[in-house]
């Protein structure tokens, strides 16, 4: 129960990552608002933190959105008297190369992508001081230092937002330490979730998979989400500023 008494602000929760983070600081006692613009699924993701016994709030709202955010943070801080950690998971993706991406999907990838954990650490930030310091931790990907996608599946807006995603890391780890508050991203490999609409199965996928990694599987959203309850914890009190990869080795080659 490293979370007891602990409140966190999780977006994306309905799904993947986000909901496997959710699910696992509830599990170790913290206070969770459930943060997605898919209400159906943040509301899925609350209703199994209430079954294993758990406390959750929900909120439907767009990270990009300021009035989304803003009315998140006031849910913690009425609820549950404060917040302490906020974890950026919120993402999207679609797989274009030069050629064929649009201006528009560029706005909303790079939007969703940095944008809105610039803004969730905006409004969550003000909160998380008022409680004498915290941690977050945004969700990155090896994409920020390699490219891995190839061929048909390149995806230069990805790539930039998660470029962005690292710098924007460092810069708030420096600007909000003095406030007690560390700022650490994760970078995950391939993870077997709906967002890149890879079929880890295919015999294809787990072909290039195992010439790329040393553990030649996608992790588990469980996988990524205990290293993210890592770096909120007390013990990664020492650690600010960092992307950790959490990828099966791919980047050793
Ligand atoms: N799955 C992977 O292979 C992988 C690898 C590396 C990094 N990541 C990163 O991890 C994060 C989570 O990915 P995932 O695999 O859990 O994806 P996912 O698609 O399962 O979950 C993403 C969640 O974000 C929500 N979301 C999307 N746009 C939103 C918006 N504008 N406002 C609020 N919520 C929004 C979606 O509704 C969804 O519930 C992303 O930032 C992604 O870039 C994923």
């Amino acid at each position: 129960m490293r979370f007891e008494k602990k409140v966190s602000m999780v977006t994306g929760a309905g799904s993947g990552i986000g909901r496997a983070t959710a699910l696992r600081l509830a599990a170790e006692g913290a206070q969770v608002v459930v943060f997605d613009h898919q209400r159906e699924a943040a509301e899925e993701t609350a209703r199994l933190i209430k079954d294993g016994g758990g406390m959750a709030r929900v909120v439907a709202g767009d990270v990009r959105s300021s009035d989304d955010l803003r009315e998140a943070v006031s849910l913690a801080v009425e609820t549950y008297g404060g917040l302490d950690f906020l974890v950026n998971s919120a993402g999207v993706v679609t797989m274009h190369g030069l050629d064929d991406l649009t201006e528009a999907e560029w706005d909303w990838v790079v939007d969703v992508n940095l944008k809105g954990q610039f803004l969730a650490a905006k409004h969550a930030a003000p909160a998380i001081a008022a409680r004498g310091g915290g941690a977050i931790v945004n969700l990155s990907t090896i994409e920020a230092m390699v490219v891995v996608a190839s061929g048909p599946h390149c995806q230069p807006h990805y790539n930039a937002s998660k470029g962005g995603v690292a710098m924007l890391t460092k810069a708030l780890a420096h600007e909000l330490g003095p406030k007690h508050i560390r700022v650490n991203a994760v970078a995950p490999g391939p993870v077997a979730t709906t967002f890149s609409g890879a079929d880890y199965t295919a015999p294809e996928v787990r072909q290039f998979l195992a010439q790329r990694m040393i553990i030649a599987r996608a992790a588990e959203p469980e996988e990524i989400a205990s290293v993210i309850a890592f770096l909120l914890s007390d013990d990664a009190r020492f650690i600010t500023g960092v992307q950790i990869p959490v990828d099966g080795g791919w980047l050793v080659h």
